[in-house]
């Protein structure tokens, strides 16, 4: 690791740089050994994400897809783990597959299709995934509100002995790429060259898409995941029902995502706020907007649809 100066974090209070990213420095160890540690399979299902993208969405929504004919998805369905369980239990970080102590329960004893989350930029993907068939789905989200999301989230889980960030002081972290596991706009960038140069292994999803059309999309995610709904499926509203199993109402009014914590004792809650895409209109000053739109024009104008609708 190349320990440079740490900048002062967001969340643990010091991230690192390694290669080229910025890692909150409690986590760079967990990093570093999962890498070494952690052993793909084929038919393993990865979700990446930066902070904040709507990991703990997604992670519902892929929980519900892939495991559909195990658990009927269906919100009045109390047997579904998605009822009792965070998202973030049902589908670990692959971060936390390392061989030290707070090691969650083993993956590898998972039924398959194991599912796993990351938000470890492509470049730093373990040996094993790489070599592997698994498949990879990106979600990414406009970085205006990434900000406002990750200010909010930041503000809530900081040891209070550290006080509180300012918007304009996450703004600027943010804006100089350095924000846990950014910069966001290399990490983007890597996933969605990725997804160009193999489009059936990276799937690259915008949470804006999946608010504006979700039936779309998950549609489209169940055909690349290699399990589309059958007519009987679209007949019964399978679809409509895992978007209600995993909208936020339902999934932030349950008990376990309101009143219960992880393992690590973060809240559940704090993973869950507003839930809308825009809501960076009630807090970026103009000035703000400027700088961020400058900056999705020059690094990320090669994905022409993000920098459109994120603009
Ligand atoms: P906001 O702070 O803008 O509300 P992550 O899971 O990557 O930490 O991202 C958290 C963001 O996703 C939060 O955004 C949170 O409210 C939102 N989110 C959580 N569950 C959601 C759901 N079911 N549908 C839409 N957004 C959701």
């Amino acid at each position: 690791i190349s320990t440079l100066p740490a900048e002062k974090g967001l969340i643990s209070g010091h991230l690192h740089q390694y290669q080229g990213f910025w890692y909150p420095t409690m986590h760079i160890q967990k990093v570093l050994a999962s890498q070494k540690h952690f052993q793909a399979q084929d038919t393993d299902i990865l979700l990446a994400t930066t902070p904040k993208s709507g990991t703990t969405w997604l992670k519902a929504i892929l929980f519900a897809l892939v495991k559909r004919v195990h658990y009927h998805p269906d919100p009045q369905n109390m047997d579904h783990p998605l009822l009792t369980n965070n998202p973030h239990v049902l589908v670990p970080f692959l971060e936390n597959k390392h061989s030290g102590k707070n090691q969650i329960p083993d993956p590898t004893s998972y039924a398959p299709p194991r599912l796993f989350s990351t938000h470890l930029p492509l470049a730093h993907l373990p040996q094993s995934v790489k070599d592997s068939a698994c498949k990879v789905v990106y979600l990414c989200r406009n970085p205006k509100d990434i900000i406002v999301s990750l200010w909010h989230f930041t503000n809530r889980v900081r040891h209070k002995s550290m006080g509180t960030n300012s918007l304009e002081e996450v703004f600027e972290y943010f804006r100089r790429g350095v924000s846990g596991y950014g910069p966001f706009w290399d990490h983007v960038l890597g996933y969605w060259k990725e997804s160009l140069e193999g489009p059936e292994t990276v799937f690259f999803l915008k949470y804006e898409e999946m608010k504006e059309k979700p039936g779309l999309q998950l549609r489209r995610l169940a055909e690349f995941l290699g399990c589309p709904f059958s007519p009987k499926e679209e007949a019964q509203g399978v679809v409509d029902n895992i978007l209600r199993l995993c909208s936020f109402e339902n999934l932030s009014n349950l008990d376990v995502n309101k009143n219960e914590k992880l393992s690590t004792g973060m809240e559940n809650s704090a993973f869950f706020r507003r839930g809308e895409a825009g809501d960076w209109r009630n807090y970026l000053t103009a000035e703000m907007v400027e700088q961020l739109d400058r900056i999705i024009e020059e690094k990320l104008q090669v994905i022409c649809v993000c920098a459109g609708d994120w603009r």
